[in-house]
């Protein structure tokens, strides 16, 4: 029975992998393996003798088991090691370049915006795309039976008959976070807001998703001076050469007085070019904010006066980096992003550059 025992402690300790292992275990302690055989012979036995070697056998058993047992589990382990070491990957490797995404000139130009505007002292807010219509039309003193709810396209949310919660829509334009930040942080106040906004249009120059940022300066004394100069240097700082503007009178709901802003272009086989020529175009509106704009933010017009403007940010990349039809923006054409698109690591800075 030793010598059973040590042969067989022996093969399973230097079993190298688990089908030996499943090898030694049929001829061990399977159902025709040597202790089996021997169990058999129990039978011819005297009673005594059984009384002695049965429980021996058994112990036997056990133990050749649960050595089995240990090495399974040893070879389990061994195997996985070898299979990390194996399969080991460096995940701090670069990307291959010619795998590699493009940032959207949308994105890039955000970026850009995002840049210049800090220079000045202005911070990022955000609003929400499915809007209130208080927020979207009444606080910025667009009254319900304005002509402006109808020319705005407006998608309106769903609501089932006799819900008289607020109705909702999807924001026409990123003037509601103007009412948002007042609220939030009060005067003085200095900000930009970009984001998509929604309209019911589609053609060569109109998609129904499209964006926008909002600019809004609150003080005691700010004035349409500082908001002239404030875009000028806007243009400047993205355009990359000094851009002349002017200021149309024009109308909106929630400035007064309101401005059209055009900057200088010129026109040349039907592509155009910003800071030279003698054409205008027309680039964003504007306007000293209304009383009861400010009033609906909770600040008292009695004591402060603000800017707000607000642009087309696709309208903006398509003049910078010449892109001539709007709708290719949305279509995620593969070729057209790898031909518009920017390399993501180059983050633009004043320091460092915005030009691409
Ligand atoms: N919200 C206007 C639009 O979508 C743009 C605009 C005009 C924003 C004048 C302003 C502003 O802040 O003062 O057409």
């Amino acid at each position: 029975m030793d010598d059973l025992k040590n042969k067989y402690l022996t093969a399973i300790l230097t079993a190298g992998d688990e089908a030996t292992l499943e090898d030694i275990r049929l001829q061990a302690v399977g159902k025709k393996g040597e202790v089996a055989l021997k169990m058999r012979e129990l039978g011819k036995m005297t009673p005594e003798e059984r009384q002695e070697m049965g429980p021996k056998l058994n112990a036997l058993k056990d133990e050749i088991n649960s050595a089995l047992a240990a090495k399974k589990v040893a070879l389990e382990d061994a195997a996985l090691d070898a299979r990390l070491a194996e399969e080991w990957l460096d995940v701090t490797l670069p990307s291959r370049a010619r795998r590699q995404g493009t940032l959207h000139p949308i994105s890039r130009v955000s970026e850009e915006i995002y840049a210049i505007f800090a220079d000045l002292g202005f911070a990022v807010a955000e609003g929400p795309q499915i809007e209130d219509d208080w927020h979207n039309f009444d606080a910025l003193n667009i009254a319900p039976h304005h002509p402006a709810r109808q020319e705005h396209d407006t998608f309106y949310m769903h609501r089932a008959e006799g819900d008289d919660r607020p109705n909702h829509v999807l924001r026409t334009h990123t003037s509601p976070v103007q009412i948002r930040s007042m609220i939030d942080q009060g005067a003085p106040i200095r900000i930009i807001a970009p984001g998509r906004v929604y309209r019911s249009d589609y053609d060569q120059t109109h998609t129904p998703m499209f964006h926008q940022v909002e600019g809004m300066a609150i003080d005691k004394d700010i004035s349409m001076a500082n908001l002239k100069w404030v875009l000028e240097e806007f243009y400047t700082a993205f355009f990359g050469t000094k851009v002349k503007t002017r200021f149309r009178a024009s109308h909106f709901p929630f400035t007064e007085p309101s401005a059209e802003v055009d900057v200088q272009c010129r026109w040349e086989n039907g592509s155009v070019t910003v800071g030279e020529g003698d054409d205008w175009l027309e680039v964003l509106g504007s306007g000293m904010m209304h009383p009861n704009v400010l009033q609906a933010g909770g600040i008292d017009p009695k004591e402060w006066q603000g800017f707000a403007f607000g642009m087309g940010i696709d309208r903006l990349a398509m003049l910078k980096y010449g892109i001539p039809d709007l709708r290719a923006f949305f279509d995620s054409d593969l070729r057209w992003l790898r031909h518009y698109g920017f390399s993501p690591l180059g983050v633009p800075t004043l320091a460092g550059g915005i030009h691409g």
